[in-house]
């Protein structure tokens, strides 16, 4: 059975996607991509519908992650649907707590920055909207660690 797994962030047009991105490119480079379905979402919906923000299409690109994810808003029956929902900072881990159908859905929900093995100085994957092309560099280096991380958890279990 797969394994399924949805990133969120705020706006779903930078973090999320390139998350959704990288861990689809990780599994396939494992030959794991039968095992998981992945997916992203974001707690605002003012971007639904559109591609990732040219910006982080543009930096994922150069490390050969092609992006096509169209945005969608985060809702309650993703709590139903997917088995792991990972949140890139705490006022994510916020929006989307509020939306778990019942507290023992709550299991589900994990912090990226968990999982990122050699970044242990973040507590979160931070918003890259309003910075300049490194905060776009460093997220995709917090996601590129963490979705090794992910796959290193999926394959203990
Ligand atoms: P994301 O980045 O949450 O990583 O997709 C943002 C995208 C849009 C906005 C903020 C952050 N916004 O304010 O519209």
């Amino acid at each position: 059975m797969k394994r399924k797994i949805l990133f969120v962030c705020l706006g779903n047009i930078c973090r999320s996607p390139a998350a959704e991105g990288v861990l689809k490119a990780a599994a396939g480079r494992k030959g794991l991509s039968d095992k998981i379905a992945v997916d992203s979402a974001g707690t605002y919906g003012g971007h639904a519908g559109q591609l990732p923000d040219s910006r982080m299409r543009s930096a994922a690109a150069r490390r050969g992650y092609d992006l096509t994810h169209r945005a969608r808003q985060i809702t309650e029956e993703d709590f139903i649907d997917f088995d792991m929902i990972v949140v890139m900072d705490d006022m994510n881990y916020e929006s989307v707590s509020r939306l778990a159908p019942e507290r023992r859905y709550l299991d589900k929900l994990y912090r990226f920055a968990e999982f990122c093995g050699r970044h242990p100085q973040w507590s979160h994957v931070p918003d890259p909207y309003y910075e300049g092309r490194e905060g776009f560099e460093l997220v995709l280096d917090l996601l590129e660690d963490g979705c090794e991380g992910i796959l290193e958890k999926m394959a203990d279990e």
